[in-house]
């Protein structure tokens, strides 16, 4: 294969295991091209890309914004705390002013579930879903799962536990998604409260004792909890949290086996991972942030080349 079968990336739950690997391939090659002294390469350098981001952000945006930016993409910037959408604008009516100004791409992060599917079939332009609500997150999966094959030769047949709060995390649900179009073995883990009723016909196997699930894994990826996206209590204290689904040194050092430690970030240290769990070999945050970079250029760089103009 050698494009998408895409021509937007709203969700992974819309990919096929060949653009998975497409992406990979080309982001391998991008990941070359990032540890050069000269990090760029002119590719995009015809095509102008926004960045709208109606939530909160800090690696996503910085890493998009830098894959667009190395691929020489012309760049423009919105943040709903300061946009015009605070005084009453609807979203396709914001989107396609943009759009007026000649803009071939959208990169969007929104509160709402579905905000990017909604805008793609409204608007002439390719969209990616930097994250929408509790729904999807697919940039965010597929630098988890190139993290692991970069770490483990191969996503397939390995076993990855997912901790934390399932339900309102869209990064469990794309990794979920993900994981399994690749083969791999997942499970989840966290306060029944927080896994949805449905998780098992994902595929997905439930363990609500965190040290046996991790006796099970290869890798854990340890999830932030939501706070923001909860009416109401779904854990009686953070403190009864860290205790029984928080990963520290002590438990990590007594499995039987070295495992891999993920996390997407922002990190509440000590909370649901220990400082020195964060900073320790196994941990392996900080490529994930790395791969964040070389994994969108090479998404940006495989949807462009889609683009009729
Ligand atoms: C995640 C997100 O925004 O969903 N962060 C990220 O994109 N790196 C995870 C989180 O906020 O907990």
């Amino acid at each position: 294969m050698s494009e998408l079968s895409v021509n937007h990336l709203l969700g992974i739950k819309y990919l096929k295991k060949e653009d998975i690997d497409l992406i990979f391939k080309t982001a391998d090659h991008f990941k070359e091209v990032i540890n050069r002294p000269i990090k760029k390469v002119p590719s995009l350098r015809d095509i102008t890309i926004a960045n709208l981001f109606f939530e909160n952000s800090t690696r996503t945006r910085l890493s998009f914004e830098l894959a667009e930016k190395r691929l020489s993409a012309d760049v423009i910037n919105f943040s709903a705390a300061s946009s015009s959408v605070k005084k009453g604008e609807t979203l396709i009516d914001t989107v396609n002013n943009i759009l007026a100004m000649k803009v071939d791409m959208v990169v969007m992060r929104h509160p709402n579930p579905g905000a990017g599917i909604f805008l793609s079939k409204h608007v002439d332009a390719s969209i990616i879903n930097a994250g929408d609500g509790t729904h999807e997150h697919p940039t965010q999966a597929l630098l988890d799962s190139y993290s692991i094959r970069e770490k483990l030769g191969e996503v397939a047949n390995k076993k990855i536990l997912i901790v934390g709060d399932i339900m309102h995390s869209r990064v469990a649900l794309s990794n979920i998604f993900a994981l399994k179009l690749q083969g791999a073995e997942v499970k989840v883990c966290g306060p029944k409260t927080l896994i949805p009723k449905y998780i098992e016909s994902l595929g997905v196997s439930v363990e609500t004792n965190l040290r046996k699930a991790l006796e099970w894994c290869d890798v854990a990826n340890m999830l932030r909890v939501q706070n923001e996206r909860m009416e109401m209590s779904y854990f009686p204290t953070t403190r009864e949290y860290t205790q029984q689904f928080g990963l520290n040194k002590e438990i990590l050092d007594s499995l039987n086996k070295e495992i891999i430690v993920m996390h997407p970030g922002p990190i509440n240290r000590g909370v649901e991972i220990t400082s020195d769990v964060a900073d320790s070999k196994q941990a392996i945050i900080l490529e994930q942030v790395q791969n964040g970079v070389a994994v969108r250029m090479a998404v940006i760089y495989l949807l462009a080349s889609k683009i009729n103009r």
